[in-house]
């Protein structure tokens, strides 16, 4: 048994606020954040939790894939700012959406949440414990990050992006190599500053850039070599690829590093600043026609832990 992408969605707050809208309530501008990062905008959410926003996601990609929620039976959310410490998003996005059946659980690993979620919904379909997945990665960053820390505060956005993962017997297509990693020893480089048993809060985003900086373009290119080491293939075999969108000198610094054509590579932070667990999944929708007729997709995470993953989709045989 394969598993293959049939659907995706996103969802987005209302609110958009401009590096020039940030500069307004602190000391910052439009040239230092997108010269440094290449975000121009992000989403707020005010109404909208990451609750609302992941089933918005999932109901869209539900839509395109043409399933109900009768077929559903397995939800992964991949998120770090939950409405609620317990039940799980993925059991208020099961509420929501009226799915009765199989089972529905979050996953934290940060930005990596959905490559991680994707690995997941991989391995219960290829043991046929489940035939038709949502795996979502949604989050509202805005309400965690220190809006005091300017150095941090304006790297984030609110979002979700949503798949469906369906089984087939197909060959040659689907998610064709799926690899998750972490290493615990990063872990103070990009932490909160509390958790509700450290501290009985969620507590702030700390970050220590440079060091994220650096070390996320190194797994970026270590697992991206190795994806296409074990898959032999080369960057010209690639169609598209679509990175964690962290910031885009990280992704213009794989490019330089690989060698893999500038065209090939999906950029959306300009629009959606970094989402984290929803960055990738935001980027796919953003393409959620065109992408259905590609061969070779690559997914590439970094985040908090440090996580780090890889995926290769086909799309099309
Ligand atoms: N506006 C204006 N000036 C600022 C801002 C701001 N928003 N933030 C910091 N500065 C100032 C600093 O105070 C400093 O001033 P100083 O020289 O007078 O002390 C100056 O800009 C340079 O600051 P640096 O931190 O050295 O800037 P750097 O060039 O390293 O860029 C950045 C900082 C953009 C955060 C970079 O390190 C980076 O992108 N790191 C990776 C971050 C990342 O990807 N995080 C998330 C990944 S994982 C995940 O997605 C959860």
């Amino acid at each position: 048994m394969n598993s293959k992408i049939i659907g995706i969605g996103g969802a987005l707050p209302k609110k958009c606020v401009t590096n020039d809208d940030l500069a307004k309530i602190m000391d910052t501008s439009d040239e230092w954040i997108s010269s440094r990062t290449g975000i121009r905008q992000r989403y707020i959410a005010e109404d909208e939790t990451t609750v609302s926003l992941a089933t918005l996601a999932a109901q869209r990609a539900m839509e395109q894939a043409g399933v109900t929620s009768d077929d559903i039976d397995l939800i992964v959310v991949g998120t770090v700012t939950g409405d609620y410490t317990f039940p799980s998003t993925a059991v208020l996005v099961q509420k929501n959406l009226n799915i009765k059946r199989g089972r529905a659980f979050d996953l934290s690993a940060a930005c990596s949440g959905f490559i991680y979620g994707l690995d997941v919904a991989d391995s219960f379909i290829k043991s046929q414990k489940a035939k038709c997945a949502l795996v979502i990665g949604a989050e509202t960053f805005s309400r965690i990050v220190d809006w005091n820390d300017r150095s941090s505060c304006v790297l984030f956005g609110d979002g979700a992006g949503a798949v469906v993962v369906k089984a087939t017997e197909e060959n040659d297509v689907g998610i064709k190599y799926c690899k998750t990693y972490s290493d615990g020893a990063f872990s103070d480089y990009l932490i909160t500053s509390g958790g509700v048993s450290s501290t009985k809060t969620v507590g702030t985003v700390t970050m220590k850039g440079r060091e994220v900086f650096r070390y996320g373009t190194e797994k970026f290119y270590l697992s991206f070599c190795e994806l296409l080491e074990k898959n032999n293939m080369t960057v010209d075999d690639i169609d598209l690829l679509i990175p964690h969108q962290a910031n885009v000198r990280i992704i213009n610094k794989l490019v330089e590093m690989t060698g893999i054509d500038s065209s090939k590579v999906l950029i959306s932070i300009d629009k959606h600043a970094n989402t984290s667990a929803a960055s990738i999944p935001l980027a796919m929708n953003e393409v959620r026609n065109e992408i259905f007729s590609k061969k070779n997709v690559v997914l590439l995470s970094m985040g908090a832990g440090f996580t780090w993953g890889a995926s290769l989709i086909g799309f099309k045989k």
